[in-house]
């Protein structure tokens, strides 16, 4: 009868006050600060100092993790440049997260030139990752850096990168973020 009864409680508290599905995930975006993108690729869009962050954790083997968040249906653009104008023959990399119409995540390095144009384009990383996008709930993830230019993506909750790449001349020092054809808003400098 005791464990009826315990049984029942349980049952009743686990089904009880959240409606399942409808929690609020923006609450994850609490303490970030938000960028909202919608002027497209060749938008001279900010580039934001991680020197300023006020949430940087610095993890094993001397990792640098920053964490952040995406709202949109398809294509995060980040952009990594060793300095705040990248527009001088800068040598930077651009990751783009649920690109090719939604189907793909890759890394390119290329060096830019003015905010609409680049050269010495390189992708070389790129991986199916249909769904990792969603303009109603925002994809929050800590991005993972070390001194040797590995690089991972692992998601709130996540043991494991869904996203990896190296290369000894990654620079992290400044990041900007940029849309392609749809809105994306950006959640950066978030708590972790
Ligand atoms: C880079 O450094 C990390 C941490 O020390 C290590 O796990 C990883 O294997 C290294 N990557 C390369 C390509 O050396
Ligand atoms: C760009 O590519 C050309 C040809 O491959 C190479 O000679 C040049 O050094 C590269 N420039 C930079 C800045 O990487
Ligand atoms: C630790 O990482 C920081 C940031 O990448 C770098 O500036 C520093 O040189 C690294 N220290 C060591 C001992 O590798």
């Amino acid at each position: 009868m005791i464990s009826v009864i315990v049984v029942f409680a349980i049952v009743t508290v686990l089904s009880c006050p959240t409606e399942a599905g409808y929690q609020n995930t923006f609450e994850a975006t609490k303490g970030c600060l938000k960028y909202n993108s919608h002027q497209g690729y060749k938008f001279t869009h900010p580039y934001f100092s991680t020197g300023a962050y006020r949430n940087v954790r610095r993890g094993p083997n001397n990792a640098t993790e920053f964490r952040f968040g995406v709202l949109g249906d398809h294509d995060g653009i980040f952009r990594l440049a060793p300095v705040q104008n990248p527009y001088d023959s800068t040598l930077m990399h651009e990751i783009v997260l649920s690109g090719w119409a939604g189907t793909k995540t890759d890394v390119r390095r290329y060096v830019r030139t003015s905010p609409s144009e680049m050269n010495n384009y390189s992708m070389f990383k790129i991986q199916s990752s249909y769904g990792l996008l969603s303009q109603f709930d925002p994809l929050m993830f800590t991005l993972t850096i070390y001194s040797n230019g590995s690089a991972k993506l692992a998601k709130d909750g996540d043991k494991y990168p869904f996203f990896e790449f190296q290369d000894s001349t990654l620079s992290f020092r400044y990041i900007g973020f940029c849309n392609w054809n749809v809105p994306v808003i950006y959640f950066f400098d978030c708590p972790l």
